[in-house]
């Protein structure tokens, strides 16, 4: 059984991320949708928040589960058998950061090999923290964000004086 992790801190999920789980979950038998908890990042959702939208976004994709990770992602990939650790690639800017993940976990995990995804091109542009700025001043999230979150994301971030309900 080939099985893949797709990790990142999905601070929310986006549109972008979905994109390459949904393209994992063609190539591999398993897909582990792994959100890094890292108290050091400061997150705008908890953990369990962040689950519980990854979950909701990619219900319906029968190969793919979603769980909780903390300490190395090369340790992680190792408990789960993963042989593989999927990440997108969006711009050359992300090259030099992802290469050298990718060279030090394949250092302390010689099983696991990552395989990058390029992104599609609607999403190169796309970042959580991008999404957050949009959603804090009341801005349309929409073409960004898996409808099924777009809401409480939304209504989480917004800020009272760009919120039309208050
Ligand atoms: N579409 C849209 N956005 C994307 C994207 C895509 N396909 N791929 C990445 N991004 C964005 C994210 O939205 C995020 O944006 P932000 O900075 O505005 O929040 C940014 O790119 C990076 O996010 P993410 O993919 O979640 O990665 P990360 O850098 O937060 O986390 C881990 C990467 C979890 C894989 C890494 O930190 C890790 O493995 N940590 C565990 C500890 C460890 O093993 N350390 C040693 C590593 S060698």
């Amino acid at each position: 059984m080939r099985r893949a992790i797709c990790p990142g801190s999905f601070d929310p999920i986006t549109l972008g991320h979905l994109d390459i789980i949904q393209r994992a979950a063609l190539m591999f038998d398993r897909v582990t949708v792994a959100v890094l908890v890292n108290p050091e990042k400061n997150p705008s959702f908890t953990a369990d928040e962040r689950l519980d939208m990854i979950r909701r976004a990619v219900r319906g994709i029968s190969n793919v589960e979603v769980e909780c990770f903390d300490g190395l992602l090369a340790d992680y990939a190792r408990q789960k058998n993963a042989q593989v650790i999927v990440r997108g690639l969006r711009a050359v800017t992300d090259f030099e950061y992802e290469f050298q993940m990718a060279l030090a976990n394949r250092k302390m995990n010689m099983d696991a090999d990552t395989v990058f995804l390029t992104t599609s091109a609607q999403y190169m542009y796309l970042s959580s923290s991008m999404v957050k700025s949009i959603a804090c001043f009341g801005g349309d999230i929409s073409d960004f964000v898996p409808e099924c979150i777009c809401g409480e994301i939304s209504q989480r971030l917004c800020m009272p004086r760009f919120n039309d309900e208050s």
